[in-house]
């Protein structure tokens, strides 16, 4: 097992001072840090190896066809899909999202159809349905969560229904740090022969995914939000879907023919994978999945609930902190309230003292009325953050609310 010593140095981010104060970077929901195994995959790709794909006979072009492959066998690897064609590469989660709404949602819609999502989506996870049911005179309809932030599984399935034609929700909420039970919702779904997406953004990062016993039919994520480059995501379909869906971008790379009369489209994933794509991130994250590999989940799962556990106590000793997301399974993700003291303004705070977090409505508008609140402060943890780091948050949190409360 590797010590913390070690994997703080692994993180070159994390060793310098913000404001004059060494750095503590609880904005991992955000963006993770990355290693450097990720810079210097990229720096050694960029600098030796950059060439286009599936295009080229020369040496060059040949190897980068080889790295992007392996890419995409990682990661079909890492979420344990059966084939390597059911992983495709776009811009991010949220492209991941659009994709399946325009080539998936498209052909299916007709008017009172209902996209079921819960109260609890990222905005990405929201408006992209929107976007396709108002285009069919189709609705999304949100699944009611309770006060403490998690599912209402009884409520939850009785809003499936025949004129519900996907499920779509988020396996761990950015928010709250929530982690749905996902393969009781889909098996719920599938019983009634609805089909599902899952938005993994946030849950990649802090467990194992396993689609094939999760049994959804699609499921996406970011590469930056598990300490690869940013501008990459991942869409995982179930390829007998995959190959009746219409691309919904054209271009070069994802054609079989092209005359002035019609166009015939290869199988996923070159099919919706138009125009050259992000190869060095592809290959960045590879680098990304073989470190997460190389720590361990059980490591992971050990620090994290180390920190989780530790910040718990601590915030809940202070009695102005309202924890928002109480969530009995969580990913480490600690989202309060102050009375008096505006979020915005504790982050500001916190950031004079080098503490990277997040306040905001944190692209979940509807999940903050829901919960009767603007906004929260969020601190979201990483396995690289130290039990040091939360007693310095707390430190200032305890001085941030006696400062609101005189
Ligand atoms: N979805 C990211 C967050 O929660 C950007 O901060």
């Amino acid at each position: 097992m590797k010590e913390d010593t070690d994997i703080r140095k692994d993180f070159p981010i994390l060793n310098q001072e913000i404001n004059g104060k060494p750095l503590i970077y609880l904005d991992n929901a955000a963006t993770t840090q990355k290693p450097k195994v990720v810079i210097d995959r990229l720096s050694d790709f960029l600098s030796k190896e950059n060439a286009n794909i599936h295009r080229g006979v020369h040496y060059l072009s040949m190897n980068a066809t080889t790295l992007y492959d392996e890419a995409r066998s990682c990661v079909a690897n890492f979420i344990n899909a059966e084939n390597d064609d059911e992983i495709i590469f776009v811009r991010g989660a949220t492209e991941a999202i659009n994709l399946v709404a325009r080539s998936f949602c498209n052909e299916k819609l007709e008017p009172d159809d209902e996209i079921l999502i819960t109260e609890m989506e990222h905005h990405a996870n929201i408006v992209p349905w929107q976007l396709i049911a108002g285009e069919h005179g189709a609705r999304v309809v949100p699944a009611p969560i309770t006060d403490e932030g998690e599912m209402d599984l009884d409520q939850f399935e009785s809003l499936l229904n025949e004129r519900t034609k996907l499920l779509a929700f988020v396996h761990a909420s950015n928010a709250l740090g929530t982690i749905n039970p996902a393969k009781k919702m889909v098996e719920i779904a599938h019983r009634k022969g609805i089909p599902v997406l899952i938005d993994g953004a946030q849950a990649v990062a802090h467990q194992e995914v396993n689609v094939q016993d999760l049994e959804c039919d699609f499921y996406v994520f970011s590469s930056h939000k598990i300490f690869g480059p940013d501008g990459l995501g991942v869409l995982y379909g179930r390829k007998e879907l995959l190959n009746k869906m219409t691309p919904y971008q054209g271009g070069g790379d994802m054609i079989e023919t092209v005359s002035f009369d019609g166009t015939t489209f290869r199988p996923s994933p070159e099919r919706f994978e138009a125009g050259t794509p992000n190869i060095s991130g592809a290959i960045g994250l590879k680098a990304a999945i073989d470190y997460i590999n190389d720590i361990g989940w059980e490591t992971i799962h050990e620090k994290e609930s180390l920190l989780m556990n530790h910040a718990n106590e601590s915030l809940g000793k202070i009695p102005s902190i309202k924890l928002i997301g109480t969530a009995e399974n969580k990913v480490p993700v600690l989202s309060f309230t102050i009375d008096s003291a505006h979020p915005h303004d504790i982050a500001t705070i916190l950031d004079t003292k080098g503490i990277a977090v997040r306040a905001g409505h944190h692209c979940a508008q509807p999940l903050m009325k829901r919960l009767g609140l603007s906004a929260t402060t969020r601190a979201s943890l990483s396995f690289y953050n130290k039990v040091d780091e939360i007693n310095q948050l707390t430190e200032a949190l305890k001085e941030i609310s006696a400062l609101f409360e005189s």
